[in-house]
């Protein structure tokens, strides 16, 4: 069984699903979340709790996959079950919210983002793998985060896939 958890849009969330990966169940913390249409357009069960977000992804599950989730989870929860998570920064640079205001506001030359296993810390879990992108002179706050998104979408479901594959678990529509 495959969970993801999400907090906001969702273009990850879609983005994983018309690849192929075959999620169980939709976890949201926040009633007002743009994810949670796309659920229901793509069929796919949500739970919805601002608090419980927790206790209601079964202790069971093949993968946890962190798309936008907002909240950290607590060691107990991350000891039980396997998490991954995307970020928009090259880690270790740049943990935590606004990451990519953080990179702009250092003036890096490099951005893009990682996807890493989730550990009881902010962003501090094994690095899985990234994908790097040019930051430009004129960069907002909004052009590189697209830019960085782009990458996202190319490098998160490819290596969800691997993840899932290594552990054998026969659960992606290739
Ligand atoms: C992603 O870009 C990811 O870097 C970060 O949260 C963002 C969520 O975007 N963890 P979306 O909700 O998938 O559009």
């Amino acid at each position: 069984m495959i969970v993801v958890m999400a907090s906001g849009n969702g273009s990850n969330f879609e983005n994983i699903v018309q690849c192929g990966i075959k999620v169980d169940l939709l976890v949201t913390d926040n009633p007002d979340a743009g994810v949670i249409d796309r659920a229901e357009r793509l069929n796919i069960e949500c739970k919805i709790s601002e608090t419980k977000y927790e206790s209601i992804v079964p202790k069971n599950c093949d993968l946890v996959i962190l798309a936008g989730f907002m909240k950290i989870l607590s060691p107990k929860f991350v000891a039980r079950r396997r998490v991954v998570n995307i970020h928009p920064s090259l880690l270790p640079s740049f943990r935590g919210a606004n990451a990519v205001e953080q990179s702009l506001a250092a003036g890096v030359k490099i951005s893009g983002c990682t996807m890493h296993w989730v550990d009881s810390g902010m962003d501090t879990g094994e690095i899985i793998s990234q994908s790097a992108c040019r930051v430009l002179e004129s960069d907002s706050v909004s052009t590189l985060t697209d830019r960085i998104q782009v990458l996202e979408y190319e490098l998160y479901p490819r290596k969800i896939k691997e993840v899932l594959v290594d552990t054998q678990l026969n659960i992606i529509n290739i």
